[in-house]
């Protein structure tokens, strides 16, 4: 069976993480249900990013210890992954002991074999993202990315050799073009940082002491990034006892995360990893920042929604459906109250709710819950709806497999529209008048209702929990009606199906609400 192996950055922890927050994790859940639909191996991780000063902090603030501090914020995520109906196989913990071993390990044998130095490092710190900046990087000696003041820092460090691999990874660049997409950052990593010179990089502090510690120079602490990154390999067992997932899902298929964290994913980890010889990931991808009002979601703009709130007030479905159908994945997508009203109503209450509920309902009203078993003759209506039907699939997957969620869901609703408008085109309501019809009519609605079992195939990924409700309207419970495969064929629901009306999918939102 062939593997999947998809992550997301393992989170720094905020007490209350936003909807901005939750974009990555719901993509690559929706990547690993596609791809689990598809007949791979998966394997998801997600996870926490523990250490450093800023916890070390907060957690002194709070006047807890810190590990107490991150084992509640730990929880707190995981409850909203919950509340995402995000399915992960492993939730990587950097405070975990087996993570902190190979961290030592990977330290050790690095500085073993020359790759990791000790010199002393002066630059301008961003607490708060625990990022060093260059000179040339710092706006009025604040932050370029979270705006905040830095701080000149000097002090002994330990340093990563990664002008090393210089050539290395420009034959990385070169070779797989497709290695970081899109391609705009991937233009953005050569052109301001590979080109220009790739810099040793600062890999220990001595200034805080909530870390994995350097074994054999006690007062260092490993700095965050030979701490975090290699959680997608210890997660897996590398250079533990116990690494048959190493073996089998390294290395990842995908790596995703939003684009202020692509130089570490795109440039310093695959230096890490090709000093220790081992295989670089397959694919970086690296989609842009959910905003509000034209600003990054975040806790300390003051912007930050809740997933929580917009989950009880929709349903997780739905907000998971935005998410993916509103924004290009890539670019940076604003989120407005309004927009994911409008995406709702029209798409979710309109499209999806009342075909689903206009096909029960007529089913219901012209046959008593029951199709009759009637031999009729295709429509041209009839063909052209299943055509369609069948050929969408495809472009669904074609659409998945370039993460380009929102036009794969599009595809999706072109074909909601499509059978939404064969209503109107047969016109059951004039059929049903007319006793020598009824095959006709029986026809139309089997239609639909095989339209529906393809459609609640397709969205499967997207929405978890919505197939669910289609299925026990239509009371398909075989299954192999249920397959990703089988939303290939048109025509596999049986012709006398019987349907159980329920209440809508999706109520219609009033505006002003
Ligand atoms: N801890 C690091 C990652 C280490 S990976 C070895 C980190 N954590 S984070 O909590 O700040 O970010 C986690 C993920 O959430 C990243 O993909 C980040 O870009 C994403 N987002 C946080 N706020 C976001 C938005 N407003 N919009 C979209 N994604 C955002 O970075």
């Amino acid at each position: 069976m062939k593997t999947y192996y998809i992550t997301t950055p393992i989170y720094y922890l905020n007490a209350d993480p936003h909807i901005g927050h939750t974009y990555t994790t719901v993509a690559a859940d929706v990547m690993a249900r596609y791809k689990k639909e598809r007949g791979f191996d998966v394997k998801f991780l997600t996870g926490a990013d523990e250490h450093g000063q800023k916890v070390e902090r907060a957690a002194a603030d709070a006047g807890v210890h810190p590990q107490a501090f991150v084992d509640n914020l730990v929880s707190i995520y995981k409850e909203v992954w919950k509340t995402m109906d995000c399915d992960y196989d492993y939730f990587s913990r950097t405070t975990d002991p087996a993570h902190q071993e190979t961290v030592k390990k990977i330290f050790k044998k690095l500085y073993d074999q020359g790759d990791i130095y000790k010199g002393s490092y002066e630059g301008l710190y961003c607490t708060p993202d625990e990022t060093f900046f260059n000179e040339r990087d710092v706006i009025d000696g604040k932050c370029p990315d979270c705006g905040r003041p830095v701080e000149r820092v000097t002090e002994e460090s330990y340093f990563f050799r990664m002008s090393k691999y210089q050539g290395a990874l420009e034959k990385l660049y070169e070779d797989h073009p497709d290695f970081l997409v899109p391609v705009a950052r991937r233009n953005e990593m050569m052109n301001n940082f590979i080109k220009p010179g790739l810099e040793d990089l600062c890999v220990s502090r001595t200034s805080f002491t909530w870390g994995v510690p350097v074994d054999f120079d006690p007062g260092h602490v490993i700095y965050v990034w030979i701490d975090a990154l290699p959680n997608y390999i210890t997660s897996l067992g590398f250079l533990s006892d116990k690494d048959s997932d190493y073996k089998r899902y390294w290395p990842a298929d995908l790596h995703l995360m939003s684009k202020e964290i692509v130089r570490f994913h795109a440039v310093i980890w695959p230096c890490i990893l090709m000093a220790l010889g081992e295989p670089v990931p397959k694919q970086v991808f690296s989609h842009g920042w959910l905003q509000y009002d034209g600003k990054k979601m975040s806790k300390s703009l003051g912007n930050a929604i809740s997933p929580k709130a917009l989950v009880d007030e929709y349903g997780v479905d739905a907000i998971r459906y935005f998410l993916l159908r509103e924004f290009t994945f890539g670019p940076d997508g604003n989120f407005t109250p309004t927009a994911l009203i409008n995406r709702y109503n029209a798409d979710l209450a309109n499209d999806l709710g009342n075909l689903l509920s206009r096909t029960v309902g007529m089913v219901d009203k012209y046959f008593g819950g029951t199709l009759p078993l009637l031999e009729a003759e295709n429509s041209e209506f009839d063909n052209a709806l299943g055509e369609m039907a069948k050929a969408m699939l495809g472009k669904v997957e074609d659409r998945m497999d370039a993460l380009a969620f929102s036009e794969a869901l599009n595809h999706t609703w072109d074909l909601v529209r499509r059978a939404n408008k064969y209503i109107d085109e047969s016109q059951p309501w004039v059929l049903a008048k007319d006793e020598s019809k009824k095959a006709e009519l029986a026809n139309v609605l089997y239609h639909l209702a095989e339209t529906l079992r393809i459609v609640s195939i397709a969205i499967k990924p997207t929405m978890p929990n919505t197939p669910a409700i289609i299925c026990e309207q239509l009371n398909i419970t075989d299954p192999a009606l249920t397959t990703w495969e089988s939303a290939k064929t048109f025509g596999l629901l049986h012709r006398s199906l019987t349907v159980t009306k329920g209440a809508p999918a999706f109520p219609r939102i009033e505006k002003d609400k």
